[in-house]
């Protein structure tokens, strides 16, 4: 495995394994295989409704806690100061760990400079070894990273060969962010196992479709997280460390960016917010929260 530095020295797996619709009874399952196939990085959220199965995995993998880096992210329900606290001792508990070693805020709704705050005191504590975000464009980034006492070490947006956000990634690198991928299979949309362009890239290499998408976002300063819950697709995902992509690989991979690609969650599009947000409406309907 391959490591990158965050901004305060923590190292963190290039490429890890997602665990977004699977399924609560599979997920301890998928974790202890994609342990055995040398998976390090686990990437849940408290919207999965898996972290009890995450941390029964790692716990039945026999691999040492020290050694899995484990995410998870709070998500909208939970974003003001009060409830992001109290939801990351829940996750906690959930999977049965002292610490997670990457929390994010999964959306950038609500109260999330409380929801930061949050973060930023169970960073303090202990509780969590680097603090981040998700769904985070470059606007909200900037003002993040200039004004919180902790800024975030990584941002984790939908990436892909169809959506590739370099202009999203030259400000994360100008402040020192980490790019990880959501979806970097496009969640298996627009023929992308069967593409012709990934396709040829892969036959030059002895190499497969899926493995020339992980290569080439990885050699492109990105970490992935593919999912998948089957044992030979975890073993082929995480094999991609053996090949390089050489210059004109990577310009046909940048050649199949595709506006017109329909984002998988569209942020700027003010019916998916209003959705989002309704757990949040409902939350403080019941009078559990505040929204600013
Ligand atoms: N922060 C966010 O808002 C956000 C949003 C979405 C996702 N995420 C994170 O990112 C992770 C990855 O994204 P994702 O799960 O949405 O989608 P993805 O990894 O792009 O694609 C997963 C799909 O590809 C299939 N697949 C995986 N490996 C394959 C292979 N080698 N050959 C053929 N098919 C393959 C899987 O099917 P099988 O499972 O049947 O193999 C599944 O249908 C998530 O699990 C989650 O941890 C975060």
């Amino acid at each position: 495995m391959e490591f990158v530095k965050l901004n305060n020295g923590v190292e963190m797996p290039v490429l890890g394994f997602g665990v977004y619709q699977t399924p609560p009874e599979d997920t301890a399952r998928c974790v202890t295989e994609a342990l055995a196939a040398g998976y390090r990085l686990i990437d849940t959220a408290q919207a999965y409704g898996n972290e009890e199965g995450v941390g029964a995995g790692v716990r039945a993998s026999g691999v040492p806690r020290d050694e899995v880096f484990i995410t998870s992210k709070v998500w909208v329900s939970n974003m003001n100061y009060e409830r992001a606290a109290a939801s990351i001792d829940e996750t906690l508990a959930k999977l049965g760990t002292d610490h997670v070693d990457l929390m994010l805020l999964h959306q950038m709704m609500g109260d999330y400079p409380g929801a930061w705050r949050a973060l930023e005191d169970a960073y303090h504590a202990g509780k969590i070894r680097t603090i981040g975000v998700s769904n985070c464009y470059p606007e909200r980034l900037v003002d993040l990273c200039t004004l919180a006492e902790v800024p975030p070490a990584v941002n984790q947006i939908e990436t892909h060969p169809f959506r590739q956000q370099d202009a999203a990634h030259e400000v994360m690198e100008r402040f020192g962010v980490v790019h990880e991928a959501w979806a970097p299979f496009a969640e298996g949309k627009n023929g992308i196992f069967s593409n012709e362009v990934l396709t040829a890239i892969a036959s030059k290499h002895g190499k497969t479709p899926a493995q020339v998408v992980l290569r080439a976002l990885i050699q492109k300063n990105v970490v992935v997280i593919p999912k998948t819950v089957h044992p030979d697709r975890m073993t082929e995902n995480i094999d991609v460390f053996d090949f390089e992509l050489d210059a004109q690989d990577m310009a046909a991979f940048a050649a199949l960016e595709d506006p017109t690609f329909p984002r998988i969650f569209d942020h700027f599009d003010v019916d998916t917010v209003s959705w989002m947000l309704g757990d949040l409406v409902k939350t403080q309907q019941l009078g559990g929260a505040t929204l600013y």
